[in-house]
């Protein structure tokens, strides 16, 4: 099967098109083009993701992307080898999702394919199987557990089958990502706050300096660290850096955004540790945007090892912790290869939509 993925949830512009073939252990994929326009440098500016913006950008990209798509997948000429047309409907900023939408939309009609309607948060989970070649999804990844963490989400989410979703737990206010970013701003840190906090983080060297404030290990809170259930929160967190900066004008930044991370990366461990221990899974997986995080990554994977051996820890190649539409067709051909297909008249976006 040949799909074409659109995705425009945020701020990337993204369209891949890849090939499955099925083997007997899995399901092998082949991308033959992944593209992505950030917009990054066009929010920055304003501290944030402006709808509107990302709108007008996502409608002038998405042309140029198709074009170089096709071509680089060989298919200008041969667009009838294509099987299916994908698009994530959400969730996402809305103004964003619609522009993905009507594309897919259009596309479907004009070119007859049937279309195949994505939750961007299942493009997440497939994510750290993927590959920039070639890669292979295993039959016997189940039960999956992923955390996902993004600048919209955090949430623990258990699937006992591709397509089949139990969210364990989430967060009751901010997500992880959006905490990041936010605590970036009360540290002057351009956007995006989360990118900018762990690269100050990893130069925070406690005893090299004498310019700092007294910090000492744990000074942020870990909220719901020790809640029976495996839901989060980082409302109180980034509250507790704003209380502190404003007590403590002269804090050493990198210091406070090491414990800031710290703080963070505690709980998720946390809490991805309890939910494994609760539920036996099979495999552990990390995906989002903050599944960048160096040391998320590498505490996650060390307390998992220490602790359980009888399960695999998968984390995506740092170019798919991102938005990107690889992962949509991933999710895409699960979809497609059960016939789940949505009828370009029905298809609609949906920016709180849920697993
Ligand atoms: O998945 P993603 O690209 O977009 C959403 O679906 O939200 O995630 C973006 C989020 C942003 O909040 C960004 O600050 C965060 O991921 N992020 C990071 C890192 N790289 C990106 N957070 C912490 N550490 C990083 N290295
Ligand atoms: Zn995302």
């Amino acid at each position: 099967m040949i799909l074409l993925a659109i995705e425009t949830s945020c701020d990337e512009t993204a369209i891949a098109v890849l090939k499955t073939q099925e083997a007997k252990t899995g399901v092998k994929f082949t991308i033959l083009s992944n593209q992505i326009a950030s917009q990054i440098k066009i929010h920055a500016p304003f501290g944030g993701v402006v709808p509107n913006l990302a709108k007008r950008e996502h409608q002038k990209n998405l042309p140029i992307l198709l074009k170089r798509a096709l071509n680089e997948a060989g298919l200008n000429s041969k667009r009838s080898t294509l099987n299916a047309i994908a698009v994530t409907c959400g969730p996402g900023l809305e103004p964003a999702l619609w522009v993905g939408v009507n594309f897919a939309q259009e596309l479907a009609k004009k070119w007859k394919f049937p279309l195949v309607a994505v939750n961007h948060l299942e493009g997440h989970i497939y994510s750290p199987w993927v590959k920039n070649s070639q890669f292979t999804i295993p039959n016997s990844i189940f039960p999956l557990l992923t955390l996902i963490v993004s600048g919209g989400h955090t949430e623990l989410v258990l699937s006992k089958k591709h397509l089949d979703y139990k969210v364990l737990g989430e967060t009751l206010d901010d997500a992880a990502g959006e905490a990041f970013d936010k605590v970036g701003r009360m540290l002057d840190l351009p956007f995006p706050g989360g990118p900018e906090i762990a690269r100050l983080a990893q130069k925070w060297k406690p005893k090299t300096t004498t310019l700092i404030l007294p910090l000492r290990k744990g000074l942020f809170p870990r909220p719901m660290i020790n809640s029976k259930d495996l839901n989060f929160s980082f409302s109180g967190l980034k509250t507790a850096v704003l209380y502190y900066m404003r007590d403590n004008p002269r804090a050493n930044k990198t210091a406070v955004a090491y414990e800031f991370q710290q703080a963070v990366i505690d709980v998720l461990v946390k809490k991805t540790l309890k939910a494994a221990e609760q539920y036996h899974p099979k495999t552990v997986a990390l995906g989002g945007g903050v599944a960048a995080n160096k040391q998320l990554r590498s505490q996650l994977g060390h307390e998992i090892n220490k602790k359980m051996s009888n399960f695999k820890f998968l984390i995506p190649e740092l170019t798919f912790t991102g938005d990107n539409a690889a992962m949509i067709a991933v999710a895409a051909y699960f979809k497609a290869r059960k016939k789940q297909f949505t009828k370009p008249s029905a298809i609609k976006a949906q920016g709180n939509l849920s697993l």
